[in-house]
């Protein structure tokens, strides 16, 4: 085997790559609910401490790993401890991309469903209980969704088997560009709305009554999911960032593009639903239920939809990208298969088991697991259990396992920049507040 690995081609190629990572459903689907379920700015407060103690540096642990093995998320554990089982991280974590997935697939593809509905303008005089059927009908329909996840599947493939720079940075530089434009314009929107500013107040003005110990948990779980941590695709993406670049800047830029994104999701979101009328906290279908109403009674609602639902398409597409990736270069780097045969196992493995996730909201909704439907089952367990235990072994592998000098030449490049204290820090954190506080969640996600 050669040492030749594929790299981003520039530092825009890398920032735009990560961003489309961790820009996804979890900034403008989940974020907003959870908020909203949470308590508004109180919950926000929690979750950007959270993401700074624990969430940055996790991902620059997952880039070390990556950067320092420059391999697959398995691969680079081995390379840089050989005949130990701390490459059990990687592998948990491509299992939680495997079945993260599954659902994230059957999600992006309700994305093009409803970017479909707005174009043709189908919330237009629809009631409350309309709108509520039309996306109760259509997830639980035995085709449609079924279709869509082919659709979302097929576009994230043909991406990733195209390759990194050619593929992946290409999709990228054109999603985000467009990403963030249709945010401004939603932004300016939401906010001109009249009633509006009661929306704003409750994602800016904090409110603590709201917060329970459950707020911290959700809020750590959100910051890993958002951050595109523990499964594979920080580790794999660090394989593939150049020598030159700076690891903590680069993690420290795309997570407060990650968090500005998801506050201006809420920004976008609130004050219409304030000026609406509905509750901040009805959760889960607060994006697809809901929103539609707004979008039926606001004017230039019709406009607002097809800029919301296409947003939202494009942030899942580029997520699902990532996710895929994480998947193929293990493949890739284990079983000796090209990037075309990689891809094509990994997209049709996964959309099969998605049918079956997406079915399990309609025609299979009897079979239950553990109390859950297939499709909840495999959302909760891989969000809540193998996403973390992977985060948590990257952790434990950087803060008590690998060689000191590794995590200094790592961040300092060489000793050419960044200030021993940031070392330091880093190393504090990784040994000692980061494990304690993912090993918190798992204790209290036990007893809670
Ligand atoms: N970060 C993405 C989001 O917020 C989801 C994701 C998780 C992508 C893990 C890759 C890996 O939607």
């Amino acid at each position: 085997m050669t040492d030749y690995r594929e790299e981003f081609s520039s530092k825009i190629g890398l920032i735009v790559a990560t961003i489309g990572s961790v820009v996804g459903l979890g900034n403008i689907w989940r974020f907003p609910y959870i908020v909203g379920k949470n308590g508004g700015a109180a919950f926000l407060i929690i979750y950007i401490i959270l993401l700074v103690l624990i969430g940055i540096p996790l991902m620059m642990s997952e880039f070390i790993v990556g950067r320092e093995g420059k391999s697959d998320a398995v691969n680079s554990y081995k390379k840089i401890a050989p005949k130990t089982k701390w490459y059990f991280s990687g592998v948990i974590g491509i299992l939680a991309a495997f079945f993260t997935l599954t659902f994230y697939g059957v999600v992006a593809g309700w994305t093009i469903e409803y970017t479909r509905f707005s174009i043709l303008n189908k919330f237009i005089n629809n009631s409350s209980q309309q709108n509520t059927n039309m996306f109760l009908d259509f997830i639980s329909h035995p085709i449609k969704p079924v279709i869509t996840l082919f659709i979302a599947m097929s576009l994230a493939g043909i991406t990733v088997s195209s390759g990194l720079q050619k593929g992946i940075e290409k999709v990228s530089r054109l999603i985000i560009p467009i990403l963030v434009v249709l945010l401004i314009i939603l932004n300016i929107y939401s906010l001109s709305l009249e009633g509006g500013k009661a929306g704003f107040e409750f994602l800016f003005k904090p409110d603590f009554s709201h917060l329970t110990w459950k707020s911290f948990l959700i809020a750590l779980g959100h910051a890993f999911f958002s951050l595109s941590l523990g499964m594979g695709v920080m580790v794999t993406y660090g394989s593939y960032i150049p020598d030159r670049e700076n690891l903590f800047h680069t993690a420290i830029k795309v997570s407060i593009a990650d968090t500005l994104v998801a506050i201006m999701a809420g920004i976008a979101i609130f004050p219409a639903v304030f000026a609406f009328d509905i509750a901040p906290s009805s959760g889960f279908g607060l994006i697809f239920m809901s929103l539609p109403n707004v979008f039926s009674q606001m004017t230039g609602g019709y406009f607002f939809s097809i800029a919301f639902f296409s947003l939202l398409f494009l942030a899942a597409l580029s997520s699902t990208i990532s996710i895929l990736e994480s998947i193929v270069a293990y493949l890739m780097g284990n079983f000796n298969l090209n990037r075309k045969i990689s891809t094509f196992i990994a997209t049709s493995l996964t959309t099969l088991i998605g049918i079956v996730a997406s079915l399990s909201n309609g025609p299979l909704k009897h079979i239950q697991l553990y109390g859950q439907s297939i499709f909840d089952f495999i959302n909760n367990t891989s969000s809540n259990w193998l996403l973390t235990t992977s985060a948590l072994l990257a952790v434990l592998f950087v803060g008590w396992n690998i060689d000191s000098n590794i995590i200094e030449n790592q961040l300092t490049n060489n000793g050419t920049i960044n200030k021993k204290y940031i070392v330091s820090l880093f190393k504090f954190i990784a040994k000692y507040i980061a494990p304690i506080g993912i090993i918190l969640i798992f204790i209290f996600e036990v007893l809670l």
